[in-house]
């Protein structure tokens, strides 16, 4: 996992949108994996700058969202559908046909959990997916409990879930109970996974799902078992890593660069070169 700890929000976004234009632009990753909430607000304006600057391209980019919210139509304020039309894709040249969403409406939930990873396979899999944290540890709508290899499927909302999303309905009431999310082993499947969260109140699942055990309890933590896995973070989301000042040294993987030029003066000394 490589760990980067940034100075506040504003520059995680930018940090994160240096790496989405570089695997978009740079190494052809059209197939995109996309969180909602409010963790990726900021990268979807540096994204959408990005385009209005002609940085980055998104004409032959594919979409799929991770989860939306059961029995909320797409029109529906709250609706994950709709969060993306208004930060993301009224803003850029996705085509409407590489929109790629779950179906909160649909009257067959089971073929319409199949169906998405039926469309992910067509299109050659996510290269880049790009997440979002829960404070109980979840990524998509994989509560504490779900199976590290899941699938897309429907899930339970976690009481933990619904107190943090409230503030984007009137009441918790209006909240809905189940979702369809993409599963674990859907994330896993990513060829590449790029983590953001901000704030101190997700320091405790940072926390779990870098230094912690893989667990079920904290289902990010099974990013541990995936090898090209970026997370960025804050300093507050930071807070409670243990070897933190390892992170910020090291980004928490070999420097390729500082170690060739160590290298390379080795073998000058040695007389090899
Ligand atoms: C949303 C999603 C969730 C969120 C998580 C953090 O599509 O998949 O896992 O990423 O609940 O939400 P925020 O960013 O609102 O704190």
């Amino acid at each position: 996992m490589r760990v980067t700890i940034c100075s506040n929000e504003a520059a995680v976004a930018k940090e994160a949108y240096k790496l989405v234009r570089d695997r978009v632009v740079n190494q052809g990753a059209k197939v995109l994996g996309l969180p909602t909430g409010s963790s990726p607000i900021k990268l979807y304006g540096e994204m959408v700058a990005g385009y209005q600057r002609k940085e980055i391209d998104f004409s032959d980019v594919h979409t799929f969202n991770l989860d939306e919210y059961l029995g909320l139509p797409v029109e529906h304020e709250q609706s994950y559908r709709n969060f993306m039309n208004t930060n993301l894709f009224n803003h850029v040249n996705l085509k409407a046909d590489n929109i790629h969403f779950l179906d909160g409406m649909t009257d067959d939930l089971d073929s319409e959990c199949m169906a998405y990873e039926g469309k992910m396979e067509d299109l050659g899999g996510i290269k880049l997916q790009i997440l979002g944290i829960g404070r109980d540890g979840h990524i998509g709508f994989n509560e504490p409990g779900t199976p590290l290899y899941s699938r897309t499927g429907y899930v339970t909302l976690a009481a933990e879930t619904i107190e943090d999303n409230k503030r984007f309905f009137k009441s918790a009431d209006e909240v809905p109970r189940w979702a369809l999310s993409m599963g674990v082993g859907t994330i896993l499947d990513a060829r590449e996974i790029l983590m953001i969260a901000t704030g101190s109140n997700k320091a405790d699942a940072i926390a779990g799902m870098i230094e912690g055990p893989i667990t079920s309890m904290n289902t990010a933590s099974a990013l541990q078992l995936h090898n090209e896995v970026n997370i960025i973070i804050d300093e507050a989301a930071a807070s409670k890593l243990t070897r933190k000042e390892y992170y910020k040294k090291t980004g928490g993987s070999a420097n390729v660069a500082d170690m060739y030029a160590y290298l390379m003066a080795a073998r000058k000394k040695a007389g090899l070169d």
